[in-house]
């Protein structure tokens, strides 16, 4: 298996390819990659499909020592398995802790650019989003701690924030988590750190720290939610877990996702465990593999006028800046031209592309063609 085969997904009910079944575009848009699943994990699915009978599932008992132990030696964060809360996706955990944490009248501060679900995990009627955007310092995404502060008041009682950051590619210093740990435990608001890309830094010369683990003094305020979905291409299979070291926090989180929640299917539990027990040394070519791509996409950037790549340090989505080419529809012109971006419009900034560039370099390469080809028809 290499990360250059190009498998076809055209067909497979793939919501990424299948957008554009009967057309030549080449889908650069919803976060899953085209490689193959390391092999543990695909014989680890293989083994238990052989047993007939797939009921309703708990974890299995592995799965907490393998979740436990990864989060340890790349983190140093040691977990109790108590803490632990599956759940069938990372956005459900999103709505639960809304549903758990909010009462009718809240409002939730979220941080524009940001993940489109953070926009529509709250419960509409009952709680407010407050949107104070990210702002840029050293050409790097982060968060802007004063304005953050000033829109604080009583009826503020959650943040949600994206720990590496979807789509700036931001990994968080110790510093900044620290301060707006601060700010949340200054205002009793609880932190809510989506951490799903956080085994995907591409930048070796920094490291993803767990909220939690930046912010000890404040632990009991925090709610994570992580994955191996992302990292490990399993998105389609549906198991993320919270991670809450507060008792009372736990029970609540559970009571709220009671009767609404489905439980993990089995094959996404298996999955999983073969993930964050044998899938590393795949997780560490992928990184590679990445980060060569990120680069070549950079490097070609550079002859396609009005289209600025914003440095990332992790995902594997590439954020430009499209507002040179004064277009009302910029994915529309690329689509047009055979290249299906997502919209910056989806996640607050309208005038932004994101590219996922987790594919074959060759299909890299044919997408950047293209993309230039459209450029020059200006
Ligand atoms: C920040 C973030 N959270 C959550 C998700 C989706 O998680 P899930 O598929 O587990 O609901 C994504 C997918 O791209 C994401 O980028």
């Amino acid at each position: 298996m290499s990360f250059d085969d190009q498998i076809s997904r055209k067909a497979t009910g793939s919501l990424k390819w299948d957008r554009y079944l009967d057309t030549d575009i080449l889908p650069m848009w919803v976060a899953d990659m085209d490689f193959e699943v390391a092999k543990p994990i695909q014989d680890a699915i293989k083994k238990r499909i052989e047993h007939p009978v797939y009921g309703y599932t708990v974890a299995p008992k592995g799965l907490d020592q393998a979740i436990i132990a990864f989060l340890d030696e790349h983190y140093g964060w040691k977990v109790q398995p108590d803490w632990l809360v599956y759940l069938p996706g990372v956005v459900t955990g999103l709505a639960v802790a809304c549903r758990a944490y909010c009462e009718d009248g809240d409002d939730i501060m979220v941080n524009p650019p940001i993940y489109h679900h953070f926009y529509n995990s709250h419960e509409d009627k009952r709680q407010q989003l407050v949107k104070v955007p990210l702002h840029k310092e050293d050409n790097r995404w982060t968060y802007n701690i004063e304005a953050m502060q000033a829109a604080c008041h009583a009826k503020m009682t959650m943040l949600m924030m994206c720990s590496p950051h979807n789509p700036t590619g931001t990994v968080f210093k110790k510093s900044e988590l620290q301060q707006v740990a601060k700010m949340c435990a200054e205002h009793n608001m609880t932190m809510i750190s989506d951490e799903i890309h956080c085994d995907l830094v591409i930048d070796r010369s920094v490291k993803h720290i767990p909220t939690a683990v930046a912010c000890p003094e404040y632990a009991d305020n925090i709610v994570t939610i992580m994955s191996g979905s992302k990292t490990w291409n399993i998105a389609g299979l549906n198991c993320s877990f919270a991670i809450i070291s507060n008792k009372e926090r736990r029970q609540q989180f559970v009571k709220a996702a009671h009767a609404i929640v489905p439980g993990v299917p089995p094959l996404a539990y298996t999955a999983t465990e073969a993930a964050y027990r044998e899938g590393e040394p795949w997780r560490q070519e992928l990184l590679t593999y990445l980060a060569d791509n990120y680069q070549a996409l950079s490097d070609a950037m550079t002859r396609l006028p009005g289209l600025k790549l914003q440095p990332i340090q992790a995902t594997y989505l590439a954020w430009i800046d499209a507002s040179e080419l004064a277009m009302d529809d910029t994915q529309g012109f690329f689509e047009k031209h055979g290249v299906g971006l997502s919209s910056g419009e989806q996640f607050g900034q309208a005038q932004f592309l994101r590219l996922n560039f987790a594919c074959s370099l060759d299909a890299l390469n044919k997408v950047i063609d293209r993309m230039e080809a459209a450029i020059k028809t200006l």
